[in-house]
């Protein structure tokens, strides 16, 4: 449904991924999410490492003529059970996939790196077959919603990446409400610990020095 889409970034593609795993920023920076979800949306990081975020337009008085319009014109769906026919499904696959469902259609993007500082978000949209006029109508005004996100993130990424690479900026301090970048920086740090160092290693000695961070923390746990 819909061409696909891609977006580049000047920035490290952890850094996108950082952005796009917490949910807090959904109130300030995302006026149109925030109106179709309220204080509904959620983020959490389940057992299995996946992160979910997700929120609910049931029974919710949209104030933007966008959202009212993609609410009103939304047709059921029967083949939705009741609890998922008003809930927008982000679902989190490490390192960078995320498939969000909406009850008229499905999204797929990945974030990957391109090269030093540059990385690139890109996804396409998929729905069922729907003859219904009221669906195309409640698709395009999803694309709109979601479009506005996309542009939105995109200028947060930007304000980032400006603030990572000003002089003032020493380091990261997470809140409780980041859990979502938490669990991706962890584990990001078990699968390549070369990571967690203050300094990049020489050039060239990348690799060697990761493989031998992973034996000395194999040893230290067999120990
Ligand atoms: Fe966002």
């Amino acid at each position: 449904y819909d061409e696909p889409w891609r977006w580049d970034f000047d920035l490290d593609w952890k850094s996108v991924i950082d952005i796009d795993s917490e949910g807090y920023h959904v109130p300030i920076g995302h006026p149109g999410l925030f109106d179709l979800c309220g204080s509904s949306y959620k983020d959490e990081v389940l057992e299995s490492g996946i992160g979910r975020s997700y929120g609910s337009f049931k029974d919710r008085k949209a104030k933007t003529p966008l959202v009212k319009n993609y609410i009103e014109s939304l047709p059921e769906s029967n083949y939705l059970p009741a609890s998922h026919r008003h809930l927008w499904i982000y679902w989190g696959l490490f390192p960078g996939i995320v498939i969000t469902l909406f009850p008229d259609m499905i999204e797929v993007y990945q974030v990957y790196p391109t090269g030093y500082q540059k990385s690139v978000m890109a996804g396409s949209c998929y729905a069922l077959p729907d003859a219904r006029p009221e669906m195309e109508t409640a698709r395009q005004y999803n694309r709109e919603i979601n479009m506005d996100v996309g542009d939105e993130d995109v200028q947060l990424v930007k304000w980032a990446a400006e603030g990572q690479r000003s002089s003032a900026f020493e380091e990261v301090l997470l809140s409780d409400l980041e859990l979502g970048i938490c669990a991706f920086q962890n584990r990001l740090r078990e699968i390549i610990p070369v990571v967690s160092l203050d300094r990049a290693p020489e050039t060239g000695s990348l690799k060697a020095v990761n493989q031998k961070m992973i034996k000395k923390r194999n040893l230290i746990s067999a120990a």
